[in-house]
């Protein structure tokens, strides 16, 4: 086969316009192309269970999925701070757009979006953490990729050590070295060895963190701790737990990354959920809100010195990124953080929270087979689904095409399903299979909000039990997905 040269062709034809796009693509065209040219398999699982879209928006809050069906938009996964394209931010960037003449990359010059987030930035960590007063920040595209920068700070600031400690169920992102952080072995199994080594600790449990410490502090560049366990299914740590963790930390010279990507900038009715519960970190990781729901931006910050040790003199270009920092993300966060403080959004988020979490308690006393327990940290649910398996009626579990570790991940997803079709769009936990996640909007309008947990409650009165999900998949798309676990 020869390859076709410069010389001999003519250009390349896309067959995807954006006009073609903008005028709308029908639903079963884009589930084709993407089964076809994306990440097929997950479309397909996606498909099968009837949540696979795609979803188009209504308000910032409401949904329509390919079907005409209604949904509350509890998903985004806590990176929608003000649900989809909300009007106030679209206004903003139109205005960006319009006037700014800046650099959109100002990879090699000073730019005033850039130096103005991270001012902010600083200002609101030492508002809480006066110890930050002289920090700094450097932006990234992504969670995980703050994790990474974080990883090396903490590297170069801890010369000679190379190990992390992590916590059971914790979630770090999907980069190598993040996913180094994560311990599920299902993620990073087909990746060992990973970097950097960690040592993976109960979360929670203060005397394991000081049994650690003394026997492997001086190896130990730092610990790296959500103060909630988003994707491990919404888990607070015991009372005492962070601030004990920070307290111990310092004993023994070791950093502490508190990773706020998820629980940061309200989602936890808190600005930073770490500081909020008696920890100063040495360094915090952002993400998911501050790109508004609309582009993606991360943020590292860190002390000054530790910020240098990676990041000093002709070493300044030690770690960098392309598009971090880009004069579009940088107004957008700067909008972000601007929205959550003029609409009051930090203790709305506390107040419809603990409101919302109090009826999703009542809801699992009404429906205990069905619901196994209720967590909840600010606008972050966990509902936890009692198993599949166990419960099943007598005979019918020879009948299904799975093993049981399979059957004990459909939970989650089948969870994912009932509230789909109940008129909830949430998530699933990457960390806890049986723990299906409502990530509302902080500026969800309380009558949505009601009507939320109204649909929620009806999806238990319809089902009672959990194993109940099972036979209402059809059979046909259960070996489907049988197919696909094997
Ligand atoms: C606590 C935490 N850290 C890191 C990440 C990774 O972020 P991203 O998916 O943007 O890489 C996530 C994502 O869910 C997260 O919840």
């Amino acid at each position: 086969m020869t390859l076709a040269r410069r010389d001999d062709v003519a250009d390349p034809v896309l067959p995807y316009g954006t006009t073609d796009l903008l005028a709308g693509l029908d639903a079963s065209a884009t589930v084709a192309l993407e089964t076809r040219y994306g990440n097929g398999d997950l479309i397909t699982i996606l498909q099968t269970l009837g949540v696979g879209g795609p979803l188009r928006v209504e308000t910032p809050w409401e949904l329509r999925d390919e079907k005409g069906r209604h949904l509350i938009h509890a998903a985004g996964y806590a990176a929608l701070p003000f649900g989809e394209s909300y009007p106030p931010l679209l206004d903003f960037v139109r205005a960006f757009t319009e006037r700014s003449r800046e650099l959109a990359l100002p990879q090699q010059s000073a730019a005033s979006w850039r130096a103005a987030l991270e001012a902010n930035l600083v200002a609101l960590l030492a508002h809480f953490a006066p110890s930050h007063a002289d920090s700094r920040v450097v932006f990234a595209n992504s969670g995980a990729e703050a994790i990474e920068a974080a990883i090396k700070m903490a590297r170069a600031a801890r010369p000679g050590t190379h190990q992390f400690i992590n916590f059971t169920a914790g979630y770090h992102g999907k980069t190598h070295g993040a996913l180094a952080l994560t311990p599920n072995s299902d993620y990073q199994t087909p990746f060992l060895p990973l970097t950097p080594k960690t040592i993976t600790l109960p979360f929670g449990d203060l005397e394991a963190l000081e049994a650690a410490l003394r026997r492997y502090g001086k190896d130990v560049a730092a610990i790296v701790v959500e103060p909630v366990q988003g994707e491990g299914g919404v888990i607070t740590p015991p009372e005492g737990f962070l601030a004990g963790l920070g307290e111990a930390a310092r004993r023994h010279g070791v950093l502490v990354v508190a990773d706020e990507i998820q629980t940061g900038l309200g989602r936890t009715g808190a600005w930073f959920a770490s500081i909020d519960a008696g920890l100063e970190p040495d360094i915090v990781t952002l993400a998911k809100p501050l790109g508004g729901g609309l582009v993606p931006v991360g943020a590292t910050i860190a002390r000054n010195e530790i910020f240098r040790a990676m990041l000093a003199g002709f070493g300044s270009k030690n770690h960098s990124s392309t598009f971090a920092g880009g004069s579009l993300a940088m107004a957008v966060g700067l909008r972000s953080l601007e929205i959550l403080r003029e609409e009051g959004l930090v203790s709305k988020a506390r107040e419809d929270g603990r409101y919302a979490l109090e009826r999703l308690r009542a809801i699992q006393t009404r429906y205990p087979n069905f619901i196994e327990e209720v967590r909840g940290a600010g606008m972050l649910f966990g509902i936890k689904l009692r198993p599949v398996i166990g419960e099943l009626p007598f005979g019918t579990r020879r009948l299904l095409p799975f093993d049981d570790a399979t059957l004990q991940q459909l939970a989650g997803v089948l969870g994912l399903r009932a509230l789909h079709l109940g008129g909830v769009h949430a998530c699933v936990s990457l960390n806890s299979f049986r723990t299906v996640r409502l990530t509302p909007a902080l500026n969800l309008p309380r009558p949505l909000l009601d009507e939320m947990l109204r649909r929620t409650e009806d999806v238990a009165r319809r089902h009672r039990r959990a194993w109940t999900m099972l036979p209402r998949l059809p059979l046909t798309r259960l070996v489907r997905l049988a197919r696909m676990s094997s």
